[in-house]
């Protein structure tokens, strides 16, 4: 929709890191938008990353939501914040990239689907990895038969502990390694199991550094998911953790593994390795930038009924997933 038409102009709320470092470069490189502004609390803030980055330095998330000149917002605040900021984006007509999580809980997610639906705006997840060319590639290997029949899936993604002041260790602020880093592995067993997946068993441990255990987040956990024919994910995630970002894939014949699934750097070519009784076999996969990629994905969605209504279907169920590992770990937020 947008290659005959001028490109979209796209605002974006929060001078975030990732903003910084990964969103705006790949922005700069997709013809679909035109970098109109960003707002930040400090209009300093705003101002040098604009210098860097061209468009107009807002001084309030409000002033950069009003402009009738904004077509679509980029949201990389903590999640806590993701809901009613996105709503006001929404109801101001502004199509919605959402960084992940895109929200909190289920029912803000329903919220801000059925404004989405009925405003006919698009509403996207960013999930990043989910357009890197290796999960189209390790799809095709599962389909050929390479691995045989699957008998179990693991995927696991977890960090070292980042500095105190980071959101990701503040429950207020929408904090804890399920919302965090969870979601990354629910998301990619939710992509090779299928919608029909059910969430069977969880653990989530609280940050016992927290100063009450109240504000405690989930510092790490772990979750079992199987599919409609049986087939059973093991995903675990962690803010405390040695590194992990992979994904294991056994099957009667022959593992897969990919040990940079979900953040695959632009400039990194991906080797995939498949092990059988003969040895191993490696799958090289092309460099892509999978931020540029989503951008471009975000996109073609825009003025696509089918796409948009695929993508809330594919939020509500992630939400579902979050909200079903909370009970079931029984943590409340
Ligand atoms: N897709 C990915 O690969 C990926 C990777 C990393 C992070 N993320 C997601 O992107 C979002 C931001 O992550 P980040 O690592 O970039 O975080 P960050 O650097 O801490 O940025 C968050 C921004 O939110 C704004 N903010 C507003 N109120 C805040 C508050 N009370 N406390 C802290 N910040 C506040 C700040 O911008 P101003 O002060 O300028 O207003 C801040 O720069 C999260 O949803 C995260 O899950 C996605």
């Amino acid at each position: 929709m947008t290659s005959s038409a001028r490109p979209l102009r796209l605002g974006i709320l929060g001078a975030a890191d990732i903003a910084r470092r990964r969103f705006l470069p790949a922005l700069q490189r997709c013809p679909a938008f035109e970098m109109a502004g960003i707002a930040s609390r400090s209009y300093e803030r705003a101002a040098a990353l604009c210098s860097q980055f061209g468009g107009h330095a807002y001084d309030s998330y409000h002033s950069l939501l009003d402009d009738p000149g904004i077509d679509a917002v980029y949201i990389p605040l903590p999640p806590a914040l993701h809901f009613d900021y996105a709503l006001q984006a929404l109801k101001q007509h502004k199509h919605m990239l959402l960084e992940k999580p895109a929200t909190v809980t289920l029912e803000q997610a329903r919220q801000l689907c059925t404004v989405a639906e009925e405003s006919e705006l698009t509403l996207y997840e960013n999930y990043m990895f989910l357009c890197h060319p290796q999960l189209e590639r390790i799809k095709e290997i599962i389909s050929a038969g390479r691995l045989g029949e699957l008998r179990l899936i693991r995927a696991t993604f977890g960090f070292p502990r980042r500095a105190s002041g980071d959101f990701r260790y503040q429950k207020s602020l929408g904090g804890g390694a399920l919302l965090d880093c969870g979601g990354y592995p629910l998301r990619l067993a939710l992509e090779l199991l299928g919608s029909q997946v059910q969430l069977t068993d969880a653990t989530l441990v609280p940050d016992k550094s927290a100063q009450s255990p109240q504000e405690a987040v989930d510092l790490y956990g772990n979750a079992v998911m199987r599919s409609s024919s049986g087939l059973t994910a093991q995903v675990a995630f962690g803010m405390d953790n040695a590194y992990q970002c992979s994904l294991e894939i056994w099957g009667s014949r022959a593992t897969l593994r990919a040990s940079r699934i979900f953040t695959a750097p632009p400039e990194l070519k991906i080797t995939l390795i498949i092990r059988d009784d003969k040895g191993e076999e490696l799958i090289e996969v092309p460099p892509a930038d999978q931020f540029l990629l989503s951008i471009e994905r975000f996109a073609a969605a825009i003025g696509n009924p089918a796409t948009n209504a695929e993508l809330r279907d594919t939020i509500l169920q992630q939400s579902t997933l979050v909200e079903i590992c909370r009970q079931k770990a029984g943590y409340s937020l």
